[in-house]
C-alpha cells in the first residue's frame, strides 16, 4: 500500500529527466515542492539541462534536485540510487523514442526500453517502492475507428517498434499491478507535446535532422532547414493535411503533478490520455508558427509518410474529473514558447 505524504516528504526519481518532456516534469515537480532524483545517462540529454532547470526554480529549490549519470538498465547504478534516497515514487521516461530509427534498429529498441523498464521495476520492488508512472503514448491507439480517444478505445496495431514498446510496456505494468495489488501503477498516454517552457531556458533539442513536426518547423524558422516538408495533404480533414492534438510540454509536465497527487495512498492500475481534446492540422501549425515568428514559413507537399494516421485528438475529461488536471494553453502559447526558445538557443544545448 502506497503511503499517503506530502510533497516535501516525496522523493521522486525521474528516470530520462534531462530529456525533452522529463526536464519540464522535473521543473514542476521542484516549483510543486517535491525531492527528485533524476537518473540520466545523458545519451540523448545534455547536463546543460541541470544548470537551466536551477535557473528556473532557483537555489532553493534547486537543491532539492540531485542528479545521477546512469543507464537506467544498469542495475547495479539502480541499486545504488535506492541505497542512496529514499524514493517513494518513480516516473519512467527513459527510452529511445525516434520512431524510423525504431524500424532500422528493433533489437536496440526493444532490448533498450522494455529491458530498462524490466531493471526498474524489479529494483523497485526489492526496494518496497511499487508507485510508477509510465511515459506511454497516443501511438497506442494505432489508427483510430472513432473520435476523440478515449482510454476506453481499442489499443491496435502499432506501425514501428517504438510505439509497439510503448504498448508492451503498459501491458508488462498493468499484469505486474494485477499480480500484486501492492503496485501503484499510472499510464499517462501522450498526444503530441510541442513549446517549450516559457523561459525559452529548456526545450526540445533533437540529434540531427527532426523527425517531428513541430522541431522541423521549428528549424525552417530559424533558418536551419529550407522549407516544411508536408506529408501529405490528400487526407480525409478540412485541409487535407494530417490533424494531431498537440499539447503544451508545460501542461504536459504539470499533468504528472496532478497524477503524483491523485494516485497518492492508492493502488492499482489507471490510464489517462494527455491532450487538449482540440485537433490541429498541418498548414495550421505551419501558419500559427509563421504567426509566432513573424515571417511566412515556406512549404512544399510531399507524399504521405508510411505509417502515420489520418487523424486523432484525446477525450481528456478522465483526466479533468479524476485529478483535476487540464491542459490551459493554446497553440499560439505553444508556438511561441516553441520560437522563445529556438531562436534564443538555434543549436540547442550546443553539443
Ligand atoms: C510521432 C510518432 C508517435 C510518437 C510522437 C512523439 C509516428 C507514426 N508516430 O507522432 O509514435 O509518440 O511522434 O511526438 O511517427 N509531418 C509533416 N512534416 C514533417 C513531420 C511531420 O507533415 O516534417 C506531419 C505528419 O504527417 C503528421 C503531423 O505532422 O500528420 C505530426 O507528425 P509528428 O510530429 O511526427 O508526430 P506523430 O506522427 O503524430
Amino acid at each position: 500500500m502506497s503511503l499517503e505524504k506530502t510533497p516535501s516528504e516525496t522523493c521522486v526519481l525521474v528516470t530520462g529527466g534531462a530529456g525533452f518532456i522529463g526536464s519540464h516534469t522535473v521543473v514542476e515537480l521542484l516549483e510543486g515542492g517535491y525531492q527528485v532524483v533524476i537518473v540520466d545517462d545523458l545519451s540523448n540529454a545534455s547536463e546543460k539541462v541541470l544548470d537551466r532547470i536551477a535557473q528556473i526554480v532557483g537555489d532553493e529549490a534547486a537543491e532539492r534536485m540531485s542528479f545521477i549519470r546512469a543507464d537506467v538498465a544498469d542495475r547495479d547504478a539502480l541499486e545504488a540510487v535506492f541505497e542512496s534516497f529514499p524514493i517513494d515514487r518513480v516516473i519512467h521516461f527513459a527510452g529511445f523514442k525516434a520512431v524510423g530509427e525504431s524500424v532500422a534498429k528493433p533489437i536496440e529498441y526493444y532490448g533498450n526500453n522494455i529491458g530498462n523498464t524490466i531493471a526498474l521495476i524489479d529494483t523497485m520492488r526489492a526496494y518496497g517502492c511499487k508507485d510508477i508512472i509510465f511515459s506511454s503514448s497516443a501511438t497506442v491507439y494505432g489508427d483510430p475507428d472513432a473520435l476523440p480517444l478515449t482510454e476506453q478505445s481499442p489499443k491496435k496495431f502499432c506501425t514501428n517498434p517504438y510505439g509497439w514498446t510503448k504498448w508492451m510496456i503498459e501491458q508488462i505494468l498493468m499484469d505486474t499491478a494485477t499480480a500484486d495489488p501492492e503496485w501503484n501503477v499510472v499510464l499517462l498516454r501522450y498526444f503530441n507535446p510541442i513549446g517549450a517552457h516559457e523561459s525559452g531556458l529548456i526545450g526540445e533539442d533533437p540529434k540531427g535532422i527532426p523527425n517531428n513536426l513541430l522541431p522541423y518547423v521549428a528549424q525552417v524558422a530559424v533558418g536551419k532547414r529550407d522549407c516544411v516538408h508536408v506529408f501529405g495533404n490528400d487526407y480525409d480533414t478540412p485541409d487535407g493535411t494530417g490533424v494531431r492534438d498537440y499539447i503544451h510540454v508545460v501542461d504536459l509536465a504539470a499533468g504528472h503533478v496532478s497524477a503524483l497527487a491523485w494516485m497518492n495512498g492508492r493502488t492499482g492500475c489507471e490510464i489517462f490520455n494527455l491532450g487538449t481534446g482540440t485537433g490541429t492540422s498541418v498548414l495550421e501549425i505551419i501558419k500559427a508558427f509563421s504567426e509566432a515568428c513573424g515571417r511566412e514559413l515556406p512549404y512544399v507537399i510531399e507524399a504521405r509518410r508510411p505509417g502515420d494516421v489520418t487523424a486523432n485528438w484525446a477525450d481528456c475529461t478522465k483526466a479533468r474529473e479524476l485529478m483535476g488536471w487540464e491542459a490551459t494553453r493554446g497553440i499560439a502559447e505553444m508556438c511561441r514558447d516553441s520560437w522563445n526558445w529556438q531562436s534564443h538557443n538555434p543549436d540547442g544545448y550546443g553539443e
